[in-house]
């Protein structure tokens, strides 16, 4: 099956946000407990966070991690995470049904970003609280001293201000599960106040505003019309979340998901248009994909524990994903889909980072691992930075039912023009036919192929676990070709590729 794609250099999308590869550690599950702290474990460092987790982190690269939630964020008081540690007190959250031993917080997680080399996104909890203790929790994060709570800060151990540039104003507050859901209009009020208050401060904050928790919320695209007429002038972002899933074992259906993704950020962005015309703003707002990945392997095992029927546990197993090579290729297909359309979506991070619906796994006191889907994240995330390329495609495609016609590939293409590159991330989603590619780089002086890596595997659920880690890895390919200015490749059925050209 032949696939053609042409570039050209002056056709680009946009200069990709770095944020676009960004990721989430929830209080939440094993996110944070023996995931990224366990005193004990053997390779905890002084602050008893695990370097074996922290060494597979700095792998990846992660530029930027959302904390503390997700819907924990929504009852979270942040000073129960601050001072001697023997005084911080328990908490019962009711987003998990479990126990909160706030043995980590704000300074235990920021020290932790700073050695794995990655940027704080900060959410606060506009559920049980407001404006007020977000203006507090502001002032602790970012004023250098001399307030109440800023000395307090500095008091804890912080000298410094930690300078936090980009906020989450609440987590899925349209949804009704979460602690002190609102209307879009309550919401919008209370997020615009809260917007206002903290620009106060600094105007030069990032502000992100909730959008829809998924395109199939009742109250979508309403939601984001109504919540950005009361916020737009005071926010930066709007954030949204999806999560795919592939009940129906149906892999053809599966993988044309990722076209979901793609209307549901057309339909938004066309919403910051209308409201960015209704008030005649000269700003414009972007897209936040703060929370997104492959969620539904593990549902049915959290019931119980989710009912309340296992008490309140400390960190108990939560949202653990096994994920599957059929995994690999939706991740890949929903990173394309956010390199392609890098011009609107400027943040995206996959939800979560360890343990809970995660690239990285960990068993307590153990290994900790790379999970399948470990690695389109690594390769976007380490060779997607530069300029997104506007692609013209032709290849053959297969219908779906609810979605329409779905190209049979996937692809995108990045320009990094610091290190002389172009980076192409492609999925074959046949299953039973290999594509010939054949991609024409016009106005390019393509050099030789510099990476050449495939990932696929007979079994399309195969996972990898702590004791056979390496059942879904790279592999080296050897059939990417430059001649005459075109690159082809050989891809093979149901196959992840990346090849990168140097120019
Ligand atoms: O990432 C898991 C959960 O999914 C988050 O807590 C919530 O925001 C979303 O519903």
């Amino acid at each position: 099956m032949r696939s053609t794609v042409t570039i050209h250099r002056d056709y680009t999308i946009s200069v990709i946000d770095p944020r676009l590869y960004g990721s989430f550690i929830e209080h939440m599950g094993r996110a944070v407990y023996t995931g990224i702290y366990e005193p004990d474990h053997p390779t905890a460092d002084e602050d008893g966070m695990r370097q074996d987790v922290a060494d597979l982190v700095r792998e990846l690269d992660v530029p930027v991690v959302r904390y503390p939630g997700g819907n924990f964020v929504s009852a979270y008081n942040w000073e129960d995470g601050i001072g001697p540690k023997e005084d911080r007190p328990v908490r019962l959250d009711l987003a998990w049904h479990t126990s909160e031993s706030n043995q980590v917080g704000i300074h235990e997680f920021s020290k932790w970003c700073d050695s794995v080399g990655t940027e704080m996104m900060l959410a606060i909890n506009l559920g049980t609280r407001g404006l007020n203790e977000a203006r507090n929790f502001l002032e602790y994060v970012n004023h250098p001293g001399g307030s109440e709570w800023s000395d307090l800060r500095r008091k804890n151990g912080r000298e410094a201000p930690w300078n936090v540039k980009l906020w989450c104003l609440g987590n899925e507050m349209d949804g009704p599960w979460q602690t002190g859901h609102k209307t879009a209009h309550e919401y919008g009020r209370l997020a615009y106040e809260t917007a206002k208050a903290m620009r106060s401060f600094d105007k030069s904050l990032e502000l992100v505003v909730c959008g829809s928790s998924s395109a199939t919320m009742p109250t979508y695209p309403e939601w984001e019309a109504t919540v950005l007429d009361h916020t737009y002038e005071e926010v930066d972002y709007i954030s949204l979340h999806m999560y795919l899933d592939n009940y129906e074992k149906d892999t053809a259906g599966y993988l044309a998901k990722s076209l979901t993704l793609d209307r549901y950020i057309e339909t938004v962005a066309g919403i910051i248009t209308y409201i960015k015309a209704k008030k005649r703003s000269k700003k414009d707002v972007y897209i936040s994909f703060d929370e997104w990945n492959v969620w539904y392997h593990s549902k049915k095992r959290d019931e119980a524990t989710l009912a309340g029927e296992k008490g309140w546990p400390f960190a108990p197993p939560l949202l653990e994903d096994d994920y599957n090579f059929e995994d690999v290729l939706q991740v890949g297909c929903i990173l394309n889909t956010f390199i392609n359309r890098a011009d609107v979506v400027k943040i995206a991070c996959l939800a979560q980072l360890v343990n809970v619906i995660a690239p990285i796994m960990t068993e307590p006191g153990g290994a900790a691992w790379r999970q399948t889907i470990f690695y389109p994240y690594y390769f976007a995330s380490r060779f997607g930075r530069g300029t997104a390329l506007k692609l013209a495609v032709d290849c053959p495609t297969y219908h779906v039912d609810n979605i329409g016609e779905v190209p049979m590939l996937d692809v995108s293409a990045v320009h990094n023009e610091k290190d002389g590159y172009i980076a192409l991330f492609a999925v074959n989603r046949s299953s039973t036919e290999t594509i010939d590619l054949d991609v024409v780089l016009q106005g390019y002086m393509p050099g030789s192929v510099i990476d050449d890596q495939v990932i696929s595997h007979p079994d399309i659920n195969i996972t990898n676990t702590a004791s056979k880690p390496d059942n879904v890895r790279p592999e080296a390919a050897a059939d990417a070709t430059i001649s005459d200015g075109r690159l082809t490749a050989a891809l093979a059925p149901l196959s992840y590729r990346f090849i990168r050209v140097k120019l």
